[in-house]
């Protein structure tokens, strides 16, 4: 499909020097920005947007970002609504994530320009994650995971050699989910019930979750 194709050759041209923080760091900081928040929940960024778009200041590259953004927002849309029943549940789950990220872009102090641009970089990588979600099978998915933490420095090779080690691919997909529920649980189980937060569900929104967040640092990483 053709958004695979995208993640593909994107990750190919990236890790030119981030000037200011290591992938790490910026993993934490977007986590943090979870944490900080007091609801992870649906925000209308378009309307706050479209107020930006009528405002005096937003130039043409401003108009230009905000146009390219409501086009990704509308191609998310009509991709979610094409799932199935399950996986547009967790496309939805995972939207309130990124509009809560949104959200935070578009309170915080940085420019408008800055903001903008992680914006439509939040939203490009939700599209590529929804992607990867549908076609690739879960295992697959916690492999992809484990080399893009790694290679990004977000977890030390030595902590998770021990699980290279292991044929067992059963055995990997275990630790790779503790890890998972271990930063996100508490933040997934304030979403869904009680029940879902524990079990698979609970898992597979936590790895759509951490796939999203390494996508966007990919794609903040090519160009600040
Ligand atoms: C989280 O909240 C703390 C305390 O209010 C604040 O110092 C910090 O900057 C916040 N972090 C983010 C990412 O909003
Ligand atoms: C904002 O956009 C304008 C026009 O493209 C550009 O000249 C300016 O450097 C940008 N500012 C930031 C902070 O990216
Ligand atoms: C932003 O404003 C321009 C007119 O200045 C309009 O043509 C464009 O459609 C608006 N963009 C959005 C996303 O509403
Ligand atoms: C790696 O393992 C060491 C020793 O158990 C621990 O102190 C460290 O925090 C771990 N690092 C990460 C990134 O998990």
């Amino acid at each position: 499909m053709r958004f695979t194709k995208f993640v593909t050759i994107t990750f190919f041209v990236s890790d030119c020097a981030f000037a200011f923080n290591t992938p790490k760091e910026i993993f934490y900081d977007i986590v943090a920005i979870f944490q900080n928040a007091s609801t992870i929940d649906h925000y209308q960024f378009m309307n706050h947007l479209q107020t930006v778009n009528n405002s005096i200041d937003c130039n043409f590259a401003c108009k230009d970002t905000i146009s390219q953004i409501s086009q990704t927002n509308d191609k998310i849309v009509l991709y979610v609504s094409s799932q199935s029943k399950v996986n547009k549940f967790r496309s939805n789950v995972l939207s309130k994530f990124v509009q809560t990220y949104i959200k935070h872009q578009l309170e915080s102090d940085n420019e408008i320009n800055r903001s903008l641009t992680n914006i439509l970089k939040a939203l490009e990588a939700q599209l590529s994650t929804l992607n990867l979600a549908a076609t690739k099978k879960v295992s697959e998915l916690l492999m992809f995971m484990k080399s893009q933490l790694t290679d990004l420095g977000i977890i030390d090779k030595e902590n998770i050699s021990a699980l290279d080690a292991a044929a067992d691919e059963k055995y990997l997909v275990e630790g790779m989910l503790v890890f998972v529920k271990g930063i996100f649980f508490f933040l997934i189980c304030s979403v869904l019930t009680s029940v879902l937060c524990m079990g698979l569900v609970g898992s597979l929104l936590a790895i759509q979750l951490i796939l999203w967040i390494v996508v966007l640092i990919r794609y903040l990483l090519i160009d600040t």
